[in-house]
């Protein structure tokens, strides 16, 4: 069948899906949500790939190949996966070489319960990742969102030279006067059970559920539903995020990006939601003193999930900064 009759009857069933079955349901079912993606990945033409290395595997998606333009690598945060950023990918040029990679013991990356989450150790597990696949061949681009902001922060200060660019969307890591309401409540979600419990978010929809909504400045029913369904595939791994969660917020990895902050040199962009809940926007003053090099977009009617409510200024933007650091034929010709 012609591809673009495929996509026309993905695109019909999505919007029947969309507007009568979803709505119809509390819950949107697991099962929907991963044909949701699947039919997402089949429209962005992304390439589905994993590297098997010393018993551990890295399960990651690509889109075009290395060439005039350096390459984009792209970590998503805490408790989601990779197809966070399908959306940012609608609005990339296809030939642009992007790499999405699922983070250490999230999506189908290798999940060990005994080896640390400290943002240091994930920095590590993504150099290896690097190492793996090539992609330092020429520096690169590193993008990094909440969690993944932090690593790729770290990443930047411990390798400087395979990082030609750095963006930074609402790290964690850095030191706030003040704990978020989001935190606390959080917090008290996972620990408030036995974590032998598979339930990630607490038994009581509706707590989750608010949870859920202090993370998006506009929480829309299909929004909402979409976060759940993150959750809803991690459900059985609750030890592992319990985990994770306790080694990114140990004394030794919680203000890592802080502590580390001045020693990254790569031209930096922080993009920040003015209305995140989660971490502060006030964390963008805190790096653009601390990185000479840097330039800052606060992001309106945005909460923590930039990648899922602003796709589209936000890829403008990244790909903005993209084009003014890393074309390699104008950097040989300004050579
Ligand atoms: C993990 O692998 C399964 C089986 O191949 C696949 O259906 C699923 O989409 C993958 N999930 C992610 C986040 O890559």
């Amino acid at each position: 069948m012609d591809l673009v009759v495929v996509k026309t009857i993905i695109r019909i069933v999505l919007d029947i899906l969309s507007t009568s079955f979803i709505t119809k349901y509390d819950n949107l079912p697991s099962i929907i949500f991963r044909f949701m993606m699947w039919c997402k990945r089949l429209n962005r033409h992304v390439t589905m790939e994993h590297i098997d290395r010393e018993g551990y595997r890295f399960s990651y998606f690509s889109r075009g190949k290395p060439g005039s333009q350096r390459s984009i690598l792209m970590l998503h945060g805490f408790s989601v996966n990779k197809d966070v950023w399908l959306d940012t990918l609608k609005h990339f040029p296809q030939d642009l070489h992007v790499v999405c990679v699922d983070m250490p013991g999230h999506g189908n990356t290798t999940r060990f319960l005994q080896e640390s989450y400290t943002a240091a150790a994930q920095a590590k597990r993504i150099h290896q990742f690097v190492e793996w696949t090539g992609l330092n061949k020429n520096p690169f681009h590193l993008v990094g969102m909440s969690m993944g902001g932090m690593v790729a922060g770290l990443y930047a200060a411990d390798y400087p030279s395979e990082v030609c660019a750095l963006s930074l969307l609402c790290p964690a890591g850095l030191r706030y006067p003040t704990e978020s309401e989001f935190f606390m409540r959080l917090k008290e979600l996972m620990f408030s059970k036995d974590p032998s419990d598979s339930t990630l978010v607490s038994v009581n929809e509706k707590e989750g559920e608010k949870l859920l909504q202090l993370c998006l400045y506009d929480p829309s029913f299909v929004k909402t539903q979409l976060l759940k369904g993150y959750l809803d595939d991690q459900r059985p791994h609750k030890m592992f995020f319990v985990n994770c969660f306790l080694d990114i917020s140990s004394a030794q990895s919680r203000y890592n990006l802080h502590d580390n902050m001045r020693r990254i040199q790569a031209p930096t962009q922080i993009i920040w939601g003015r209305h995140d809940k989660v971490f502060d926007p006030s964390g963008t003053d805190i790096l653009a003193t601390a990185i000479p090099n840097s330039q800052v977009h606060l992001l309106e009617k945005c909460g923590h999930f930039i990648a899922l409510e602003r796709p589209r200024k936000s890829a403008h933007l990244l790909l903005e900064f993209h084009n003014s650091f890393c074309d390699n034929t104008r950097n040989e010709k300004a050579a």
